[in-house]
């Protein structure tokens, strides 16, 4: 399992973003994601099964480091801890839900879209940040122009990002790596496919 003590954006390039809709799907999932050679997955709080898929992972998977994404209020950041996630990710960001990041002492990502939110992220004492959603708040051209006001600020892009486009963004010198879902296509779950996941991850880590 990679060590988050350097950098959560350091990790890999691409970090997948994964809805779990069937809790049978959890560890198939991160095993294929392992054999294509990314070791890190962000598991989404957006199905029923999302926590239970995390703690089968972290009990399962011990070669991948598992966190939980779209945690958008303070008491899921407890939950998402007690399943086992050893990262957390939200889409956005408030006074509160920070704090609660904050205290789990867990890494994690906030989410921004605007300098502002970004700014208030760095004011707190944070540089690494998620910038969500990418492509439809001005994509690798709004990231790039923010990099010179902002140079203490770090991105991991998500939101929108396909296998051709992750190249322009992981191009820049604010970005460590980018997030985004289509390593596991939900046909491709939903099938079974897991030499399908394999595949898309190597060629994901491959952009590294
Ligand atoms: C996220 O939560 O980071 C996004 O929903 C992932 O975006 P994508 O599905 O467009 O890759």
């Amino acid at each position: 399992m990679p060590s988050t003590h350097d950098s959560l954006l350091s990790l890999v390039p691409v970090v997948p973003v994964v809805v779990v809709d069937d809790l049978a799907h959890a560890v198939p999932v991160a095993r294929a994601l392992v054999e294509g050679g990314v070791p890190v997955i962000e598991l989404t709080l957006r199905t029923p099964v999302a926590l239970d898929a995390i703690e089968a992972i972290a009990r399962e998977v011990p070669e991948i480091l598992v966190g939980a994404g779209t945690i958008v209020t303070p008491g899921q950041v407890k939950q998402a801890h007690d399943a086992g996630a050893q990262f957390l990710v939200s889409p956005g960001c408030t006074p509160a839900l920070l704090s609660a990041m904050s205290d789990s002492g867990l890494p994690f990502l906030p989410g921004t879209a605007t300098v502002s939110e970004a700014m208030a992220v760095l004011e707190a004492g944070f540089t690494e940040m998620k910038f969500f959603p990418a492509e439809a708040s001005g994509g690798a051209a709004y990231l790039s122009s923010i990099a010179s006001p902002l140079p203490a600020a770090r991105f991991c892009p998500t939101g929108g990002i396909t296998a051709a486009s992750a190249g322009s963004y992981l191009a820049l010198p604010n970005v460590g790596c980018v997030g985004g879902s289509w390593l596991t296509p939900k046909d491709a779950l939903a099938a079974g496919d897991w030499a399908r996941v394999t595949e898309l991850a190597r060629a994901a880590a491959s952009l590294g």
